[in-house]
């Protein structure tokens, strides 16, 4: 069954499927591959990118999104993911798209659904389909991202999305290095072939992209991780001074939520090196690919 729940998973020849599919479907009218088909949405955690992209690319391909409002849903009486994700099945779902506070608990509701399930972000550790978007963001604007320098700054330790991406993007040839506070970054033996760092100012000036990442202050168990917002600013923000740093053809990225004033200034997030917006634009293409992969869809045209 195609779950799509670690981008660990994924070979790199569907990896590339997936970014010539969202090509095609960039460029042309998708047909109605999932006529007929309903996809579960779960979001135990907010979203708005996600959840939005996953429902659209749903109905694009001629399929019903069947979304949950978790908040006016059972959950609250006690009913457990893994029973609400079986339950959404028997309502016809042929697919689940799943996000959950908890790592892990998008893995216990693939192995009981019965159906493809798709991490949609589960806690701290992993969100494909959010590194996929980035890294066909970033190839649309390259070509190929064989030695390109990455630069992801921020929260590392708590991002599901920079876990994906440290783990995609090497394999595509990027040289990626993290950098944040020392106490929101991963050990070095976590890290393989990525650089890490706490001197945003030495790497920007050679950076061919910067990924900004938000503080994930609902996942810091108690206080210390940084002296407050202002300082991690003036340290590892990309503020409007710090772009004067970054070279011209370079790229900003962000996944969102973009933490305005904190992790990137509002000149950054507004730039015209910024692809904030493209981003999430790509994603429904993206995602549209995804989901066809994981029903089976066969004989899709790609570009
Ligand atoms: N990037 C991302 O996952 O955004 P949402 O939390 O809005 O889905």
């Amino acid at each position: 069954m195609n779950h799509l729940l670690s981008i660990q998973d994924l070979p790199l020849k569907t990896v590339q499927d997936f970014f010539k599919q969202a090509e095609f479907y960039r460029d042309h009218e998708a047909a109605a591959s999932l006529s007929g088909k309903t996809v579960g949405l779960l979001f135990f955690e907010n979203s708005t990118r996600t959840r939005s992209s996953f429902e659209t690319a749903t109905r694009k391909l001629g399929g019903s999104p069947l979304s949950l409002n978790i908040a006016t849903s059972s959950v609250q009486k006690g009913e457990s993911p893994v029973d609400t994700a079986k339950n959404i099945v028997a309502l016809g779902a042929s697919a689940i798209v799943m996000r959950h506070s908890a790592s892990g608990s998008v893995g216990d509701a693939a192995r009981a659904a019965g159906v493809p399930v798709i991490n949609g972000g589960d806690g701290t550790r992993e969100h494909p389909s959010q590194a996929l978007l980035d890294a066909f963001t970033l190839q649309s604007h390259w070509g190929s991202l064989q030695d390109k320098r990455v630069l992801i700054v921020g929260d590392i330790a708590h991002s599901r999305v920079a876990h994906s991406n440290l783990a995609l993007l090497p394999r595509l040839g990027a040289k990626v290095t993290v950098c944040g506070p020392p106490t929101l970054l991963p050990q070095k033996a976590f890290l393989g072939p990525v650089e890490s760092t706490s001197d945003l100012d030495a790497v920007l000036p050679r950076a061919d992209a910067i990924m900004t990442l938000r503080l994930q202050m609902e996942r810091f168990e108690g206080t210390g991780h940084i002296p407050s917002a202002a300082e991690y600013r003036q340290f590892w923000g990309l503020t409007r001074d710090r772009l004067k740093l970054l070279p011209q053809q370079s790229l900003i990225l962000d996944p969102g939520p973009t933490q305005l004033g904190v992790a990137l200034d509002p000149e950054a997030a507004q730039d015209p090196r910024a692809l904030i917006l493209q981003q999430v634009h790509s994603g429904v293409w993206i995602r549209m690919a995804i989901l066809n992969w994981a029903l089976g869809v066969k004989g899709m045209k790609s570009s």
